[in-house]
């Protein structure tokens, strides 16, 4: 570690006693204390140069700390499984909830993990790659600039992970705030790669929206027209029909999925968290629903069902062709 590292990390033990710590967690348990993952907190920018953490700081550390604990569970479940796990951060970003989660397999899991996060911007790219560096994760911890279309994950992942015989799927997929059809480019992958846990927190879902507007010029008639013409209304009923359109398709395709508030809206409006761990049972309801929903919102889908792989298509093209009359 170089020398500036340690005294930062230094640092940070001495400043951060049991009543600061206090202090900034309320008294609650924290997955990442910040004395001893000072260095992580220092690279996403959540401490000052001298190991405080700034007024401004200390709301952000509290949330990305409870977003951790949404999804520990099934990674310890991942953890008891697999010798190594895997994990893809789809339209990874800053890799706020990456840079956690390779700090918790080093630190507090203590189990090996190969972390690779992809984003089409290769300027964040550059960033993250510094910020691993500076976190003293950069074993685990890789990034590649590639848009998710593109993304052959197999492929990825060898380049940055030696193995003997290269692995053909992740155990996990997170995307968080993958903007619009990003999310389902990323579910998409969690599905076809048969990862075995997927947590996504969508953002700016305007497909359905963008959908429903165009049909508010050729139709007038239906249940839903109402909202085809007031744009607020299809933006927001929208944004909420495309989650509850991507929760039936990963029921479909034999995920158990929930949906969860993992930020208090007041903070921020983007804040379902869908969480979803594949048990393999492919629910023909759950398609029944999609295509019984889809029917009654206009005929609109999501990019999801476009990216399913065959067989699953094939079962929702069923389930599509029971629901229309
Ligand atoms: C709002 S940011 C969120 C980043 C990060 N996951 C976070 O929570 O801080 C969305 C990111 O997704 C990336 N992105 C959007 N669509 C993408 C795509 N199709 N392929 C790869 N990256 C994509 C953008 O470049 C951007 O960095």
């Amino acid at each position: 570690m170089p020398e500036d590292f340690e005294a930062f990390a230094r640092r940070a033990g001495v400043h951060w006693t049991p009543e600061l710590v206090r202090k900034v967690t309320g008294g609650k348990a924290h997955p990442i204390p910040p004395g001893e993952g000072a260095l992580v907190l220092r690279a996403l920018g959540l401490l000052a140069k001298d190991a405080s953490m700034p007024a401004d700081a200390v709301r952000k550390y509290g949330q990305i700390g409870h977003l951790v604990t949404l999804v520990e569970d099934a990674i310890g479940d991942l953890c008891r499984a697999f010798p190594t796990v895997r994990v893809l951060d789809a339209g990874c970003g800053s890799s706020y909830l990456t840079f956690l989660l390779a700090w918790c397999f080093s630190n507090r899991w203590r189990h090996p993990a190969e972390l690779l996060g992809v984003d089409r911007d290769a300027r964040v790219i550059t960033k993250c790659r510094e910020r691993a560096l500076a976190a003293g994760l950069g074993d685990g911890l890789r990034f590649e600039a590639l848009a998710l279309s593109e993304l052959d994950w197999a492929e990825a992942h060898a380049r940055h992970f030696a193995h003997a015989e290269p692995p053909t799927r992740p155990h996990a997929v997170v995307a968080l705030h993958a903007c619009d059809t990003a999310t389902c480019d990323a579910l998409a992958k969690a599905i076809t790669l048969e990862a075995d846990f997927v947590a996504v927190a969508p953002c700016c879902q305007a497909e359905l929206a963008r959908g429903w507007s165009a049909l508010a010029g050729e139709q007038t008639d239906g249940a839903f027209a109402p909202i085809w013409r007031a744009p607020q209304l299809r933006r927001e009923l929208g944004a909420s029909l495309t989650d509850a359109m991507r929760l039936l398709l990963l029921r479909g395709c034999g995920y158990e999925v929930t949906a969860t508030e993992f930020v208090p809206s007041s903070h921020t409006p983007k804040n379902t968290l869908l969480r979803g761990v594949r048990r393999g049972r492919y629910l023909m309801d759950a398609l029944s629903q999609y295509a019984a929903l889809k029917a009654a919102t206009g005929g609109i889908g999501i990019r999801l069902e476009e990216l399913l792989p065959p067989e699953h298509r094939e079962r929702l093209a069923r389930a599509q062709a029971l629901a229309t009359p």
